[in-house]
């Protein structure tokens, strides 16, 4: 008698169990309309080609002879040690052309945060992968970002028909 109440027992357990677990699948379902599927959260984020960081959405200005100018004095200060103008690589990749081949807001996402950028974003991730130097943060502020931006602007032939 004894061991058929016990299984009656685990019999109405178990069938509760099921019945809450039944209960919290559903509500797991319903509940996907409104927070992010956890498949989601992982996932590093839809590359659109401007990088990680503050910036997006950069629209460039007319080319700013004066505004490169000084970047160009940031740049040789903190990058020239690693960074040719040419396509020659030192440390780092040559940065002619490099306003050709990436766009603006990623370039300054790159400039002000190099360590997430070789983390998280596939372009940069792959020059890690090339270089195997990790570039650090030089602490350059935004506005001198943009300046170096603009001396790369330069590099790559944007000013020569503004010359006159
Ligand atoms: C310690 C060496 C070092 C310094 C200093 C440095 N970089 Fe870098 N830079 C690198 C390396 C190495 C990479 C490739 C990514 C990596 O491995 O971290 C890179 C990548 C870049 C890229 C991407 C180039 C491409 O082909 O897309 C840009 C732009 C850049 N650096 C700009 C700068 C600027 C501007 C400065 C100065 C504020 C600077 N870097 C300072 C080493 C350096």
């Amino acid at each position: 008698m004894k061991t058929i109440t016990l299984k009656l027992v685990t019999v109405s357990i178990l069938a509760t169990g099921i019945a809450l677990m039944a209960g919290c699948s559903g509500n797991e379902t319903n509940n996907t309309s409104g927070a992010a599927p956890e498949s989601m959260i992982n996932k590093p984020a839809a590359d659109n080609g401007e990088g990680i960081g503050k910036f997006s959405g950069i629209t460039l200005a007319a080319f700013d002879a004066t505004l490169a100018a000084s970047g160009k004095s940031v740049f040789e200060t903190k990058c020239s040690a690693c960074h040719k103008i040419t396509d020659q690589k030192v440390v780092g990749p040559g940065l002619k052309g490099v306003t050709q081949r990436r766009k603006p807001a990623w370039i300054l996402n790159m400039i002000t945060n190099p360590e997430e950028m070789t983390k998280k974003d596939p372009q940069a991730m792959k020059l890690l992968e090339e270089h195997l130097t990790q570039m650090t943060f030089q602490n350059v502020t935004d506005d001198e970002a943009k300046a170096i931006l603009e001396y790369m602007r330069e590099i790559d032939g944007e000013g020569s028909t503004a010359q006159q």
